[in-house]
This record gives structure tokens, sequence and C-alpha cells, in this order.
């Protein structure tokens, strides 16, 4: 280590100057807003709960896309393929399930176990079990024998989940309402 005669110069190491010059005040502005930046971010999302945590986050995300694959799959023409591809979303299946028990189940009972209306967990069907036969049941109805359209009153959308939730029932054999109508296949 050598020095040099140089005014602010503190070292001289293979022709290399060293100097203690004021760090730039560009810099130092970046290091104390990065040095704020983290703490409150630190701050905000880890320690304070106000911010949303990374699984919240990912929830939220995931029910919307959720969301959006059942508003396509709703705009969808209506085929076995698509019901039965909607009775696997537990989200439309809870929706139905919550339909059914709200508009259904004071004529088919509460496990659709069938009252006034008839069993719609046995074998059998007087309008056809295929989904798209259940469908059919339920937006247009069978008005004259006492069941309701609920297409026009529900809505495309909710009468779909609401079959998706009827295709969980079928054949779950629940004691109720005696057979009628044709066993299915
Ligand atoms: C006011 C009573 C009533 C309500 C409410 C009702 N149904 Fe029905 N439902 C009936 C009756 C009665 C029948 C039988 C019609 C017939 O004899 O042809 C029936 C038939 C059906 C069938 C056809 C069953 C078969 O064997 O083919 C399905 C499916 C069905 N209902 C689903 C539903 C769903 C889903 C809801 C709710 C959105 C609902 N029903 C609400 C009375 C009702």
């Amino acid at each position: 280590m050598s020095s040099s005669d140089k005014p602010g110069v503190l070292h001289v190491y293979d022709d290399i100057e060293e100097m203690d010059n004021h760090l730039p005040n560009w810099w130092l502005f970046l290091l104390w807003t990065t040095l704020v930046f983290g703490f409150g971010y630190w701050f905000y999302y880890h320690v304070s709960g106000m911010g949303p945590g990374s699984l919240e986050t990912y929830k939220a995300e995931k029910a919307e896309a959720a969301e959006v694959a059942r508003k396509a799959a709703a705009s969808k023409p209506v085929s076995d393929e698509a019901l039965l591809a909607l009775m696997q979303d537990p989200g439309a299946v809870d929706q139905g399930k919550a339909q059914f028990t709200q508009q259904c189940a004071s004529c088919h009972g509460q496990k659709g176990e069938g009252l006034i209306g008839p069993n719609l967990t046995d074998g059998f069907w007087l309008h056809g079990g295929k989904p798209v036969d259940i469908h059919k049941t339920v937006s247009e109805g069978v008005v004259v024998k006492g069941m309701p359209a609920w297409g026009p009153t529900l809505g495309a959308e909710r009468v779909r989940s609401i079959v998706a939730y009827v295709l969980t029932l079928k054949n779950t054999h629940v004691p109720g309402k005696a057979p009628q109508g044709e066993p299915e296949q």
C-alpha cells in the first residue's frame, strides 16, 4: 500500500487510485427507498395481516378460474358429456345442491327420495334418466303433472348446476317413494 500526493486519494495499488468519495445521492436514494419499501411490504403482508396472504390469493384465483370455467360450460350447448363434466365440478354441484334444497326438496325430499314428486335416487324414470332427459324435465317441467318448469324461473346456469347435483343422486337408492316409470337402460 502506498499513498499518493493527489488530494482525496487514500491508496494507490498497481496504479489504481482509491478514494473515499461521498456516495452519489441517486444511489443513496435507491438504497433508502428499497429499504423502506421492503420493510413496508414485510410489515403489510407478513406481520399486520392487512394484506392478502399467498394462500388467500391462490384461493381467490382458483375460485375465479372455476367461475370462468363454469360460465364457459354454461354457454356450451347442453349434452350428456357437458352435464357429466359439470357433475365433476364440486363448485357447480354445491351450487346445485343449495338450489335443490331451496326449490326441489319440498316435492322430491331432502335427499331426492321423493314425496309429491318421484324418487330421484332409484333407477326408474318417468321422463328418462339420461343427463339430457333430466335437463329437459327440469327446464321445461311436466306442468300438467305438477312438476314446474324451472328454466324460465332459475335461468340456464342454475338449471345446469341443479342437474349436475341430481346426477350425483342417481342410483343412490335412498328409501322413499316407490319407483315410478321405466328402469333406465
Ligand atoms: C311442486 C312440486 C315439485 C317441485 C317443487 C319440483 N318437482 Fe320435480 N316433479 C314433480 C312431480 C309431481 C313430478 C312427476 C311428473 C310426472 O308425473 O310426470 C316431477 C318430476 C321430476 C323429474 C322427473 C323424474 C322422472 O322420473 O323422470 C325430475 C328430474 C325432477 N322432477 C326434478 C326436479 C328438480 C330438480 C326440482 C327443483 C328445481 C323439482 N323437480 C321441483 C314435482 C315437483
